[in-house]
């Protein structure tokens, strides 16, 4: 149950070794409220800790990803409220605490919060119809869950200006064109089907090297060039410890499947 029962979201294992976490708050369009990132921070957690998988896929309905943060329940909160219990820092805790990747397969609306929790995960496919953007210029304030940080390191200062100073929503199809996501898909069955197959792919692999590749990978993200460089060269280095690293190398020599021990 990995942590359920739960009221906003279900679980599931759709195949071999891929966890689903699809959000589910259909009649507010999987508006994030907090009782709903408590499900979702529970579930991932059971998903990172599970042993038999190696990869999660992140998804909401064909109609909405998620439709942002909830407004209603934003509306009256104040200043002091919103300070003194550090209001949406455990979003993105979330995402980026989890060690296995996290593929955002998203269909419909991702605005406001809903397109940063994307934007936090690990690569987003996406319908070429999807909508994103956002939109909280348009509510008197500006985006909270990193999407003025994570947004323009994904599009540039430029563009990320005028899509955060105007709220005006994108396109799937201008998401992948502009380096957001990585792919489209022409339907949400198909997405979906594109997506469970990426996240198989990588769950096939040891787990100890998608684990390394993501940690390196998202590191580029916060260090300057020479130092990420240095990291990712001790964490290269730190893998010749593994026992899949031995079972990788000595099976390609060998012509042989290789099979992890995943240690
Ligand atoms: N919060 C709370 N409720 C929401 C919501 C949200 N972000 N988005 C949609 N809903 C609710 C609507 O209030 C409506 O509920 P009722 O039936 O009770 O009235 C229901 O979901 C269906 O929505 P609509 O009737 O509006 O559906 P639509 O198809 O006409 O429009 C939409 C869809 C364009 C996505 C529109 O709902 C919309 O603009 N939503 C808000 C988008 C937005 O501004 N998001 C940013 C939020 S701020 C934020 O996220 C802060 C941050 O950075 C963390």
């Amino acid at each position: 149950t990995y942590g359920g029962p739960y009221t906003y979201l279900s679980v599931s294992e759709p195949r071999p070794g891929v966890g689903q976490v699809t959000l589910s708050r259909p009649k507010a369009l999987n508006a994030l409220c907090t009782p709903l990132i408590k499900e979702l921070n529970t579930a991932l957690r059971h998903l990172d800790r599970a042993p038999q998988i190696g990869s999660i896929v992140l998804t909401g309905s064909a109609k909405a990803f998620a439709a942002g943060a909830d407004i209603k329940e934003m509306a009256p909160l104040t200043f002091s409220e919103a300070y003194t219990t550090s209001f949406i820092e455990s979003w993105s805790e979330l995402v980026t605490a989890i060690k296995k990747p996290i593929l955002a397969a998203v269909s419909g609306y991702a605005l406001g919060g809903g397109c940063e929790l994307a934007l936090m995960c690990d690569l987003i496919y996406c319908t070429s119809t999807a909508t994103f953007g956002q939109p909280e210029i348009k509510l008197g304030t500006v985006p909270g869950a990193g999407g003025s940080q994570r947004l323009t390191r994904a599009v540039g200062k430029s563009k990320a200006m005028e899509l955060i100073l105007t709220g005006k929503f994108f396109s799937g199809e201008e998401a992948e064109r502009w380096g957001v996501a990585a792919r489209t898909f022409e339907s949400h069955e198909k997405l979906m089907e594109g997506t469970l197959e990426t996240a198989q792919t990588i769950a096939g692999y040891s787990r100890v090297a998608v684990m390394a590749a993501k940690e390196v990978v998202n590191k580029s993200q916060d260090l300057a060039l020479r130092d990420g460089v240095e990291y990712e060269r001790r964490v290269f280095h730190s893998l010749f410890g593994s026992e899949d690293q031995k079972i990788g190398m000595k099976a390609f020599a060998e012509k042989q499947k290789p099979e992890w021990a995943h240690k």
